[in-house]
């Protein structure tokens, strides 16, 4: 159905966790991929506790465009996630790597987005706006692209900046295709319609607040008890996220195949 992309604008607010979370319930195969500019991977070392890596992965793909192998060569990069249709494209292994790889991201924005052909989406961890290396090829082609944020004054005054240049690139054509603000802890203070007007931008279903059970996602730790998956509040928020990047991106492609523009 698509490419969607998140990001936050300052501090910590839970991109990476929340992509993850968004993928383990995404309703069909998914490609989950790491582009946060800091490198060394929060994904890996996190939900997979660093039993999985490939620190060649980016090296693999910057060669394979450079001889124009990048379609043959995407598929073999992905690791599959035991138990779930989620495949994870690991990023960059350090900060320095992810400078070499500006091109890359554009590039491979294209050969992801060929991916639908094959039934699967892809949801990008772009981590946070504004350092030197974040991978713009890749949240310019972005069907939807999310503001991830909390509700405080601060991270509303940081992210306020971001929806307005987003916002505007949206409009130009310049930028994704759509964009939105997904809020991590809706009401700690202000509630997504407050955090709407602040924004000037519209707010997708927000992600419960639940320290304990996001560390399960952001630390790999095990969930507590058998049904946890189907009563806990974080994961049925995630389910409801999903749903809600599902309706906004099918009405996306009705707006575009009745001849609106993006
Ligand atoms: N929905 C949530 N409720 C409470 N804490 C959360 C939630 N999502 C993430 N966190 C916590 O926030 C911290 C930062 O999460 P992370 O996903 O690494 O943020 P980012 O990728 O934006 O830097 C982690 O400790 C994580 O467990
Ligand atoms: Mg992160």
């Amino acid at each position: 159905m698509g490419l969607v992309v998140l990001a936050s604008a300052s501090g910590s607010p839970g991109v990476t966790t929340t992509a993850l979370g968004v993928a383990l319930v995404w309703h069909r195969p998914v490609v989950l991929v790491d582009a946060d500019p800091v490198g060394g991977s929060a994904l890996l070392a996190g939900y997979f506790q660093g039993t999985v890596s490939d620190d060649d992965a980016m090296v693999n793909l910057v060669l394979a465009r450079r001889d124009g192998r990048l379609a043959d060569v995407l598929p073999r990069a992905l690791i599959s996630v035991p138990g779930t249709h989620v495949s994870v494209l690991p990023g960059p292994k350090s900060h320095a790597q992810a400078g070499s790889l500006s091109e890359l991201w554009a590039a491979l924005a294209y050969e992801l987005r060929g991916l639908e052909e094959t039934g699967q989406d892809v949801i990008v961890d772009a981590g946070r706006l504004g350092m030197v290396h974040s991978p713009q090829g890749l949240i310019r082609a972005a069907d939807l692209a999310l503001l991830v944020s909390r509700t405080d004054l601060p991270a509303l005054a940081a992210a306020r900046q971001w929806a307005a240049e987003w916002t505007e690139a949206a409009q130009d054509g310049t930028g994704a295709g759509s964009v939105a603000a997904l809020l991590v802890g809706p009401g700690r203070p202000y509630d997504a319609s407050e955090v709407a007007k602040v924004l000037a931008l519209p707010t997708l279903e927000s992600v419960a607040w639940d320290p304990r059970s996001a560390r399960v996602f952001s630390e790999g730790q095990k969930p507590p008890g058998s049904a946890w998956s189907q009563r806990d509040q974080l994961v049925r928020s995630y389910r409801a996220t999903a749903a809600a990047i599902n309706q906004r991106l099918t009405g996306e492609r009705l707006t575009m195949s009745s001849g609106g523009v993006r």
